[in-house]
């Protein structure tokens, strides 16, 4: 069965409704659902349309079905095992595929002499191979080091190479200049130009995310999301495939609007993340010295807990990654639900950065069942503290810092946080004094009217669910 071109191309228009409908669905936690039945059923389409179109020779097929069965398993697999903390990683990964198949295919493209251009039109498809297999290679490189920041396994400090501009100044001047030489040449030179081009973007992918400290990981995390879009219509201008280069379109402007939102979050410029080097310190700051925020903190109960909830008014919960960790949402959600009906006013105050990516903490609340009118924004809650009786730090800590206010040497200074301490009293729940993501102690910890509640939250909250009935 071969469909027609003109079946493709209607089935592509159809294809990339049904995405910007995903996308439109995406933006809100109760058309999420739909958004995403949106986006499955216009890829199942596009994919039928490829595979079936008038593009793929009979002999090709076999090869395309064994590919689609080997990736679905991988796929299944994946999605099966790995743990909601697991996410980011594993969105990551993902990132970096997108990124290694546009340079296959852009060398894939190169290799091929079964269509062959001529004069202008050979230029344009010599330049979008050499662009593509360009963003893939640093799509594909910064992907691996960001999948490696986040689960840990690299370093989350930045690297900070001596004279790195001018490192990657001189890059940018080798890869125009190879460039050159790829158009303007054949054989052996273009091939060489193409190679060096290939190698300088992967190290500029790994330069580039080694130098972002883990402050930044939530800008990092949404670009790399932008370039994949970005790698994706790249291919899509390779392989003359439109619903690609749309796709791709929509991806990389839809992260390039999440990158944008996550720095106004963080309240950064957007070069200056990619400069790097923040969450370091700053060379200034005693993240990680001795010097860190003095004082005594104050051990509480469950028990004790249960008591000022229910004596409670107004309950401010916030979530942090802690939480995730814990898998503890649900019982949150229940001592939500045994409080509201005592009465007490509990609302949730979402950080945009709170997790390990974004919207990871409505995605966990949603999954729990908690009503979204009572899930506010951080700007929608930040000035209700001072009449809140308690505000619960639910694993968060980053998040929840007021070194971002008070101190200028702080690597996260500038940064809007929740002002759990404007509270009457603040409960952090967390195991340990640890720091979190950023690194950086917490001053939260040591103020006059704040408790923690050491243990792991889900166990904390069992009790305290215990405690309250
Ligand atoms: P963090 O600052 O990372 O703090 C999480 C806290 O949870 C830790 O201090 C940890 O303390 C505690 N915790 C871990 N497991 C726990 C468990 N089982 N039970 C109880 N507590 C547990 O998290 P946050 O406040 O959500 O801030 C997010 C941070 O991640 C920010 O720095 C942000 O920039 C960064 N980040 C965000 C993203 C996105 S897009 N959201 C992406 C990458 C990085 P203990 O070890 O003492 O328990």
């Amino acid at each position: 069965m071969t469909l027609s071109f003109s079946l493709v191309t209607a089935a592509y228009i159809g294809a990339t409704i049904l995405f910007i409908l995903s996308l439109g669905g995406l933006s809100n936690p109760e058309t999420a659902r739909r958004g995403n039945w949106f986006g499955v059923a216009g890829m199942a389409i596009a994919v039928v349309a490829t595979v079936f179109g008038p593009r793929v020779l009979p002999f090709g097929l076999p090869f395309i079905i064994v590919a689609m069965a080997a990736g679905a398993t991988v796929g299944l697999y994946a999605a099966k095992k790995v743990q909601m903390t697991q996410m980011p990683e594993l969105v990551a990964l993902m990132h970096s595929l997108v990124g290694l198949a546009a340079c296959a295919v852009g060398f894939a493209s190169y290799i091929d002499n079964s269509i062959t251009f001529e004069g202008a039109e050979k230029s344009i498809h010599e330049l979008e191979i050499y662009l593509g297999i360009l963003i893939g290679a640093v799509t594909f490189s910064g992907s691996v080091i960001a999948f490696g920041k986040l689960s840990g396994k690299i370093d989350g400090k930045p690297l900070l190479l001596p004279g790195r501009h001018w490192i990657n100044l001189g890059g940018l001047l080798v890869v125009i200049y190879a460039g050159h030489l790829f158009l303007s040449h054949e054989g052996v030179i273009a091939v060489l130009a193409l190679l060096v081009m290939t190698a300088l973007a992967l190290a500029f992918g790994v330069h580039m995310v080694m130098a972002i400290g883990g402050a930044d990981m939530p800008v990092v995390v949404s670009m790399l999301n932008s370039y994949s879009g970005w790698a994706a219509a790249a291919t899509g201008f390779m392989l003359s495939n439109d619903l690609l280069i749309v796709t791709g379109a929509l991806v990389g402007s839809s992260g390039a609007i999440l990158s944008y939102i996550m720095c106004r979050a963080m309240n950064r410029g957007f070069m200056s993340v990619i400069a790097g080097g923040f969450g370091t310190g700053g060379g200034a700051a005693p993240a990680a010295g001795g010097e860190g925020p003095q004082g005594e903190v104050v051990a509480i109960s469950a028990q004790e807990t249960a008591e000022l909830l229910k004596e409670a008014r107004n309950v401010v919960i916030i979530p942090g990654y802690g939480m995730a960790v814990a898998q503890a949402q649900h019982t949150v959600y229940d001592i939500t639900q045994k409080l509201r009906a005592k009465g007490v006013n509990v609302r949730f105050a979402i950080h945009p950065v709170a997790g390990r990516m974004p919207g990871h903490m409505n995605v966990l609340l949603a999954e729990a069942k908690v009503p979204y009118d009572i899930v506010l924004e951080m700007d929608e809650i930040n000035d209700d503290f001072p009449t809140t009786d308690v505000a619960m730090v639910i694993g968060a800590n980053d998040i929840v810092n007021p070194g971002a206010q008070d101190d200028p040497n702080s690597p996260i200074a500038g940064m809007p946080v929740l002002e759990a301490w404007k509270a009457k009293i603040s409960i952090v729940m967390k195991r340990s004094m640890a720091s979190g993501y950023a690194g950086v102690d917490n001053p939260l910890f040591y103020k006059e009217n704040n408790r923690m509640l050491f243990g792991d939250a889900k166990k904390m909250l069992d009790e305290v669910l215990k405690d309250i009935e």
